[in-house]
C-alpha cells in the first residue's frame, strides 16, 4: 500500500501486511483476532475462505470499487461488513478508456514497435492509418460515475454519445446530446466505439458474445475498463481475426494475469495490464477512503462506501 495509506491506518490500528498473492490459507492462518481484512481484486474471497473466517472479523475492506471477487451473500450470512473505494478513481479510470479508445483507433501498439523496432521508413499517405475519433458514435454501457465520465470526455473529441438507461447510479446528469437508448442492444447496434462500464455479476458475465458482436457496426471498435469476464474472449478473437471489430482497447481480461496468447496475438488490439486506477492521486485516495471508513466501522459511526447498506 501507499506509505501514506500504511501510515494512516498505524495512527488507529495495528496493522498486519501480507504480499498481495498470499495464498487463502496464509491469510487464513495469520488473521486470527484480527478485526478487518483488507483485500486487492487479486484476492478471491470466496464463501469457502469466508466460512473459515475467524469470528473477530467483521469487516472487509476491498482496494478496489469492483467487488465481483467476494462472495457478497457469503459476507452477509456472516453479518460482516464490506467497503469498497468508488469516486477516487472514477476520473482515473476514465482517462484509461480514453488512452484504450485513441490506442486501439490509431494504432498505437504497432506504431511504437515499428518506430522501436528501428524499421521506420518514413512518412507515408498509408502507412499505419487508423479509425477517426471525431464525429464517429460512443456507445456507454454501464452510466454510474465511470461511463459519465467518459461520456463528459467524449464531447471535447466531437463525438456522438449512445447511451442506455441499465445501472445508472445517481450522478451528474449525462452530457448535453447524450441519447437515451431503451436498450444496450440499441447502443450496440449504432455504436463505432463500444465501451463497457458495468459491474461483472451472473447477469453481465459474458455478456459480449457471439452474437451481440454479430449485432455490432463492422469495424467498430471495443473498450473494456471494467472486468475482462464482461467479454467472450473467444467471440472477441474470432471478431478481431475476421475483421468484423476494427479493434480492441483492453485494461482488463479473463483470468489475469494469465492473459489468452491468442487475444495477446489478434489483430489491432491495444492492451494494458489493469491500470485504471493507477495514477498516484487514485491509489492514494482509494487506500486513505478505506481508512476512513475502517476508523469510522470501528467508531460505531457510519461508513462513507458500505456496499449493501444504503448510505
Ligand atoms: C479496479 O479494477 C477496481 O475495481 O478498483
Ligand atoms: C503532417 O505532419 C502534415 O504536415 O500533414
Amino acid at each position: 500500500m501507499p506509505a501514506r495509506v500504511v501510515g494512516e491506518i498505524q495512527s488507529f490500528a495495528d496493522l498486519s501486511i501480507l504480499p498481495g498473492e498470499s495464498a487463502p490459507e496464509r491469510v487464513l492462518e495469520n488473521c486470527n483476532g484480527f478485526d478487518a481484512l483488507i483485500c486487492t481484486l487479486m484476492n478471491k474471497v470466496t464463501a469457502d475462505f469466508i466460512d473459515r473466517l475467524p469470528p473477530s472479523i467483521r469487516l472487509v475492506a476491498t482496494y478496489s470499487v469492483g467487488i465481483d471477487h467476494i462472495d457478497l451473500r457469503a459476507l452477509q450470512a456472516r453479518r460482516i461488513a464490506l467497503v469498497n473505494t468508488p469516486d477516487v478513481l472514477t476520473e482515473a479510470t476514465a482517462d484509461i478508456a480514453w488512452l484504450l479508445l485513441l490506442g486501439a483507433a490509431r494504432r498505437a501498439s504497432e506504431a511504437e514497435a515499428l518506430l522501436r523496432s528501428g524499421m521506420w521508413t518514413g512518412w507515408e499517405p498509408n502507412q499505419l492509418v487508423g479509425t477517426d475519433i471525431h464525429g464517429s458514435t460512443l456507445g456507454i454501457l454501464g452510466f454510474g460515475r465511470i461511463g459519465r465520465a467518459v461520456a463528459r470526455r467524449a464531447a471535447g473529441f466531437g463525438m456522438n454519445i449512445l447511451t442506455s438507461v441499465r445501472s445508472s447510479s445517481a450522478g451528474d446528469p449525462p452530457p448535453p446530446g447524450t441519447i437515451i437508448c431503451s436498450s444496450m442492444e440499441e447502443v450496440l447496434a449504432g455504436s463505432d466505439f463500444l465501451s463497457l462500464h458495468l459491474p461483472l455479476t451472473e447477469e453481465t458475465q459474458n455478456w459480449l458474445n457471439a452474437e451481440r458482436i454479430a449485432s455490432m457496426k463492422s469495424g467498430a471498435i471495443v473498450i473494456n475498463t471494467a472486468r475482462g469476464g464482461l467479454i467472450d474472449e473467444t467471440a472477441l478473437i474470432a471478431a478481431l481475426q475476421s475483421g468484423k471489430l476494427g479493434g480492441a482497447g483492453l485494461d482488463v481480461f479473463v483470468g489475469e494475469p494469465d492473459i489468452r496468447r491468442d487475444l495477446v496475438e489478434a489483430p489491432n488490439t491495444f492492451l494494458l495490464p489493469h491500470l485504471g486506477s493507477a495514477t498516484r492521486r487514485a491509489r492514494e485516495g482509494m487506500g486513505l477512503s478505506l481508512a476512513r471508513d475502517i476508523a469510522a466501522f470501528f467508531a460505531g459511526r457510519p461508513v462513507e462506501n458500505g456496499v449493501g447498506v444504503s448510505k
